[in-house]
């Protein structure tokens, strides 16, 4: 099956196939099954540990918002990658949260974090909330009751840079691929809402 568009763009800079990665809140695995032999996944849904076993897929049962969360991969090798796509808007305390990730990481690994973001603050803040609101799936995502928060792309970085993670790149993949992509991404950059931050541990 062909990896979803999130994830082939992060491959182009990152090669996550061939990398032992962990994924917290993987859900049924839907980008698990592309990663490198022995990558982990992590999700409390009970429902989509089977589902990913199912599929054949390495997937144990963690509740991230528990301190110690990371005894559920204690034992294992560090992790050469951590894949976080749509992760931290449902935990309930993403400083506690990174802070456990991190330790669990080889030195130099890339974190991938693939999140909904409202505008940075700043110029035309109002018109690029007002634009940001009115993509595709914004409203859904704010309305659905198991988001407990969406961030600024700033809080995002500040949050990776305070678990000891080096925020390397940040960009927008929804329109890699597409005809004119470069223009449509120039002129929505300041206001799309959902992009993917490229981090990496020191
Ligand atoms: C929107 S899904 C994302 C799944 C996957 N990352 C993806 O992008 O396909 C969110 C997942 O987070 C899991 N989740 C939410 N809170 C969690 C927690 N405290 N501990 C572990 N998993 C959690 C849910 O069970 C769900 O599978």
């Amino acid at each position: 099956m062909q990896a979803p568009a999130k994830l082939r763009s992060a491959t182009r800079r990152v090669p996550l196939g061939e990398l032992r990665v962990l994924e917290p809140a993987c859900g049924p695995g839907i980008y698990l099954s592309h990663f490198g032999p022995g990558s982990v996944g992590l999700d409390s849904n009970q429902e989509a540990c089977s589902g990913a076993e199912a599929k054949g897929l390495d997937i144990r049962g963690c509740d991230l918002d528990k301190e110690g969360w990371s005894a559920a991969v204690d034992g294992d090798p560090p992790w050469q990658a951590a894949w976080l796509c749509d992760v931290l808007m449902h935990v309930a305390d993403p400083a506690a949260f990174l802070a456990e990730l991190t330790p669990t990481l080889a030195p130099g690994a890339p974190v991938l974090c693939v999140e909904w973001c409202l505008p940075n603050p700043g110029l035309f803040a109002g018109l690029r909330r007002f634009l940001c609101m009115r993509m595709p799936g914004m409203s859904a995502i704010l309305s659905e009751p198991t988001h407990l928060r969406t961030y600024h792309l700033g809080e995002i970085e500040a949050l990776l840079q305070c678990a000891g993670l080096r925020v390397e790149a940040t960009w927008l993949h929804s329109f890699e691929g597409k005809p004119l992509a470069r223009i449509a991404e120039f002129l929505t950059r300041s206001f799309w809402p959902v992009r993917t931050i490229l981090a990496r541990k020191a």
